[in-house]
């Protein structure tokens, strides 16, 4: 009740300008105040606020249209875009009060407006709705964000692709099953997680292209009356084109739920990779050394060194995945159009973005400091006797059936195993008690170099097609 009697009490004494703090748009309509817990519950405004920038453009925009179309007159439409701007600078510099009394983003910046500017303020929302207007303000936003994204995972493909090159030629062991499988360089397992980020790269550029369309125009749900030029707004504010269906333009979040899959598949590349860097990390394969300023130790155990950031960068994959499912059950029984639900949509976006982003960046920071232990990888892949399909290749190179070659190799490697010695170190005359087909040459092929060379193909592991992978990788994020 007070707050009607303030409402009511404000508009009689000066008709131009209303208190901002006890206004409640649709206050014509209603005889009773908001619940004041109901009023916090439907609240956005703690966390929508983080828009104010898009929502301020995006104002700008839609006065300039208006203005074009003569809906305003160009006196009206500058004095709302200097008092836009004057409100930016003091959101910006955090002298501005949000109030939840004011639910949201744009009724707190439209308050603020007509407080300072008197009833011009009043006009702005003409030919619009918060729900085109929201819907515009999270598309201006994760523009900017995928953009953000991008520049991110190319600077993590670049310390990859330097880790890569640098490393072209130290070999380890391949894995499958994670037993030791084949040698492989490890500027190859770089280029690996290379291509897997090339992919995410590759999504979030064409998600921008959904994400840029604009839905003002829309109103709340069916168009307006004005005779509003869209094409003009989207110009303005760079959108590439307009939603084409006012209901759809209200409504759809795909956008958001595609790129939140996204984020959530590039999550779990990183997830992947923490992993392999968890194990790496380890006293027992030691295959590469952490950057102590990646890294903590334990309040108890002074020996450790733990590997903090790929594990928590693996923990949070799990939030990111949360946040798709929230988002997918948010929308699975929404009717059209607008429904308050959406406003659920910002939370799982925002923390998205932002663990995304804080992923990205710690990740493209560690990978540039990773020390690798090029002796301790060539000893596990010396122990793993993964030059074994190397013998078996060159068994079959001989005219031996590969089957049977199969069976030759197995042998060897079982007199590997019971006598402690790798495939390399087995005498000429031991291997040839398995096949006479064996010759003095097979040294050549069951060295480690020479079956990481011998794969000299496109996508193979040879130092000299990751050097070639590793220059065309460099071109292709140019
Ligand atoms: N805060 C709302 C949201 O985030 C803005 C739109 C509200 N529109 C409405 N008619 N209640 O979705």
């Amino acid at each position: 009740m007070i707050s009607k009697r303030i409402h009511i009490m404000s508009d009689t004494a000066n008709n131009t300008r209303s208190t901002p703090q006890a206004e409640k748009p649709w206050n014509g309509r209603f005889t009773e105040p908001t619940d004041a817990f109901v009023e916090a519950f439907t609240a956005s405004v703690t966390f929508d606020q983080r828009m104010y920038n898009q929502d301020i453009d995006g104002s700008i925009a839609h006065a300039r249209m208006l203005a074009h179309v003569g809906v305003l007159t160009d006196e009206e439409r500058d004095r709302i875009i200097d008092g836009l701007e004057q409100i930016r600078t003091r959101i910006h510099s955090g002298e501005f009060n949000w109030s939840i009394k004011l639910e949201d983003v744009h009724m707190n910046i439209e308050a603020a407006l007509t407080d300072l500017i008197g009833i011009t303020g009043k006009k702005l929302h003409t030919g619009r709705s918060r729900n085109d207007q929201v819907a515009t303000d999270i598309r201006l936003y994760l523009r900017e964000e995928i953009d953000h994204i991008v520049a991110e995972l190319k600077r993590l493909q670049t310390a990859l692709i330097d880790l890569a090159e640098r490393e072209a030629d130290t070999i380890m062991p391949g894995f499958t099953h994670l037993q030791t499988a084949q040698p492989v360089t490890f500027g190859h397992h770089m280029l690996a997680w290379f291509e897997n980020l090339e992919r995410d790269r590759s999504r979030f550029m064409d998600c921008r292209k959904r994400v840029n369309i604009m839905p003002l125009g829309a109103a709340a749900l069916a168009g307006t009356t004005y005779p509003i030029d869209r094409e003009f707004t989207a110009r303005e504010l760079g959108f590439e084109g307009v939603c084409q269906n006012s209901l759809d333009a209200v409504s759809d979040r795909d956008f958001a739920i595609e790129l939140t899959a996204h984020a959530a598949l590039l999550m779990t590349h990183l997830s992947r990779f923490s992993e392999e860097l968890v194990l790496w990390a380890s006293a027992q394969f030691n295959f590469v050394e952490l950057s102590d300023s990646f890294c903590t130790g334990s309040s108890i155990m002074p020996q450790k060194k733990n590997p903090d950031v790929p594990e928590l960068v693996r923990g949070k994959t799990g939030r990111v995945n949360g946040h798709l499912i929230s988002l997918l059950t948010l929308m699975k029984s929404q009717p059209l159009a607008y429904n308050k639900d959406n406003q659920e949509d910002k939370e799982p976006l925002f923390d998205t973005i932002d663990t995304l982003k804080g992923s990205l960046k710690v990740y493209a920071d560690m990978m540039q400091h990773v020390s690798v232990n090029k002796e301790a990888m060539r000893e596990a892949a010396i122990r793993g006797f993964s030059t074994a399909t190397d013998l078996a290749d060159y068994l079959v190179r001989a005219g031996v059936p590969f089957r049977d070659a199969h069976e030759v190799v197995g042998k060897a490697v079982r007199l590997g195993v019971d006598s402690g010695r790798d495939l390399a170190e087995i005498s000429l005359q031991e291997l040839q008690q398995f096949s006479d087909q064996i010759q003095e040459d097979v040294f050549e092929v069951l060295t480690l170099e020479g079956s990481v060379s011998a794969r000299n193909h496109l996508g193979g592991t040879a130092p000299e097609q990751v050097r070639a992978a590793v220059k065309r990788a460099r071109e292709r994020i140019a």
